[in-house]
């Protein structure tokens, strides 16, 4: 799934266009709000223009303080699926509730220093989980390798729920066969989508899969 942080926003419709063309559903977009990560990106607003004009689910990764307070704007505005960081809410279980009383899928973070035993408690609320694979705020990092370990362990501790694990961060066509190995199966791609064409990186993720 391409991130939309990756794209050139002065450009988007072209730089979308050939994602569409391929089939592509789901974008990532990411949201920043220069306290929880130092950087800034994309408000409620600016999420529901891009909305508007874009012919795509919206996966939106709020990397904001106190996530709750924007959750229903981006309903609203017709977001499909939203992930909140455990770190960033005294109120996990209420955010999670509310994105699911409002209707769209939901999703916890976890920044790389944090343990999964963090979320144990909201494994049966949650439509998917987060991996960073990087430290967040950035596009254009380098994976950060001990991370596998973690995907895997909350692979087991997911058992047989229907939970998703989407990894994010430095994801290319190197380190994606182990994310999927590790158990990841929701790939959010940034800099690497948007640096060639989008038809050839496809293809290589998808061979590199194999
Ligand atoms: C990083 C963002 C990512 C970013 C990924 O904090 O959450 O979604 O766009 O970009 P790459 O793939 O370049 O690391
Ligand atoms: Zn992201």
């Amino acid at each position: 799934m391409p991130s939309i942080f990756g794209a050139d926003i002065g450009n988007i419709q072209n730089d979308v266009k050939p994602l569409i063309e391929l089939g592509i559903e789901i974008l990532h977009v990411d949201m920043m709000d220069g306290s929880f990560v130092p950087n800034i990106a994309f408000g409620p607003t600016q999420v529901a223009d891009l909305k508007k004009i874009l012919p795509f689910q919206f996966d939106v990764h709020m990397m904001v303080e106190n996530p709750e307070k924007f959750i229903p704007q981006l309903v609203d505005a017709g977001v499909e699926y939203i992930s909140i960081h455990q770190e960033a809410t005294a109120h996990l279980l209420r955010g999670i509730q509310l994105i699911k009383k409002l209707g769209a899928k939901a999703g916890v973070v976890l920044n790389p220093g944090t343990p999964i035993e963090t979320i144990n408690m909201v494994l049966d609320e949650i439509d998917y989980v987060l991996i960073m694979t990087v430290n967040p705020g950035l596009g254009g990092q380098a994976l950060y390798a001990p991370i596998y370990k973690k995907i895997a362990a909350l692979k087991e501790m997911i058992g047989d729920r229907p939970i998703d694990i989407q990894v994010d961060g430095g994801v290319n066509n190197e380190n994606i066969k182990a994310c999927a190995e590790a158990g990841a199966n929701w790939f959010v791609v940034g800099s690497y989508m948007f640096s060639g064409a989008a038809a050839d990186r496809l293809a290589t993720l998808e061979n590199a899969l194999k």
